[in-house]
């Protein structure tokens, strides 16, 4: 087949997708996820699935579950169907779109160690277009339990599969460690994004990160890409701090996005609202730092 006729074909596809949604959305409403059927049909329909990015730095406290956020929040913004993954016993990500962990029942936990169907753990937000699987404190056991079963690799990318059809991007956020929960993170998803806070050890521990993304493409997802490394908490008022982002740019082994995202005392105000920085302040320049971000994840899709 041809590349217009593969175009033709998406079109078509994408056409009769969108009736399909519309019906569906129309009868029960999209947010209504428990419906399997629902499933089987979207499933048999459509061909463009989620590109599903991991937001990955062994380090702590680098920007991974604010990133994650809004720029999850910020997709939604354009209109893309986007779901969150709490990766993170510490259900950072969760309390920061304004659910309580110990509040729910149901998280991601139950999903990857196979008793509830991922359906069951998709939870809708008070954004439009965006839903999240929760983490709870429980999930740190998974990764305990977890190495005494088969595929143990392939938990999340299972949970996930069911799943990819709905969206556009699935984000996931992944804890402060490369242990297998983070694996998991790397093995089901398309692309990475790191990270990185600027300051002055930046790159200091990135390459044992690219080591384990390396060892991972080669033995259990050939197909993994870094999608950029993503600058964090960058203070204008250091002096370094210029400095710091052309190092990273000279030197990080991949792409890097454009956008710097500031330090800025809005963005970690807002998680205790429990809600997004374009939710918290619209207008602040790390809601505008984020909405570039997502720009540029739209944008570089649509060349490649
Ligand atoms: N651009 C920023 N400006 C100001 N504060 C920020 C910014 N980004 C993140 N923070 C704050 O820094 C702290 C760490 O950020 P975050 O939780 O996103 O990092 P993390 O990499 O997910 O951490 P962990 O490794 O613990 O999961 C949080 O208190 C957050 O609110
Ligand atoms: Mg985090």
């Amino acid at each position: 087949m041809g590349r217009t006729d593969n175009n033709e074909q998406i079109t078509k596809n994408r056409g009769i997708k969108n009736t399909v949604r519309a019906v569906i959305s129309e009868t029960i409403g999209f947010d209504r996820l428990g419906a399997g059927c629902m499933l089987a049909v979207f499933c048999s329909l459509e061909t463009d699935m989620a590109k599903i990015v991991a937001f990955v730095n062994q380090k702590g406290g680098v920007g991974k579950t604010t990133s994650t956020i809004n720029v999850a929040r910020s997709l939604a913004d354009l209109g893309k169907r986007v779901l969150l993954v709490d990766l993170d016993p510490q259900g950072n990500a969760s309390s920061g779109l304004g659910i309580d962990p110990r509040g729910i029942e149901k998280n991601l936990y139950h999903a990857m160690i196979g008793t509830l169907s991922s359906q069951e753990i998709v939870l809708s937000t008070n954004v439009p277009r965006l839903h999240i699987i929760p983490a709870a404190q429980d999930l740190a056991g998974a990764e305990i339990e977890m190495v005494h079963i088969d595929a143990r690799e392939f938990r999340l990318y299972t949970v996930l599969r069911p799943l990819r059809s709905f969206y556009d991007y699935i984000l996931i956020d992944s804890p402060p460690s490369l242990g297998l929960l983070t694996v998991n993170g790397l093995v089901a998803s398309d692309e990475v994004v790191i990270p990185v806070q600027t300051e002055y050890y930046a790159l200091e521990g990135l390459s044992q990160l690219l080591g384990t993304i390396e060892l991972v493409r080669e033995r259990l997802q050939p197909n993994l890409k870094i999608m950029g490394a993503l600058l964090t908490l960058f203070d204008r008022r250091n002096r370094l701090a210029q400095q710091v982002v052309n190092e990273v740019r000279a030197h990080f082994p991949g792409p890097v996005f454009e956008t710097v995202i500031p330090r800025s005392v809005r963005l970690a105000e807002a998680p205790s609202y429990g809600k997004s920085i374009l939710d918290f302040d619209a207008f602040s320049k790390g809601a505008r730092a984020y909405k570039s971000v997502a720009r540029e994840i739209v944008e570089t899709e649509k060349k490649a």
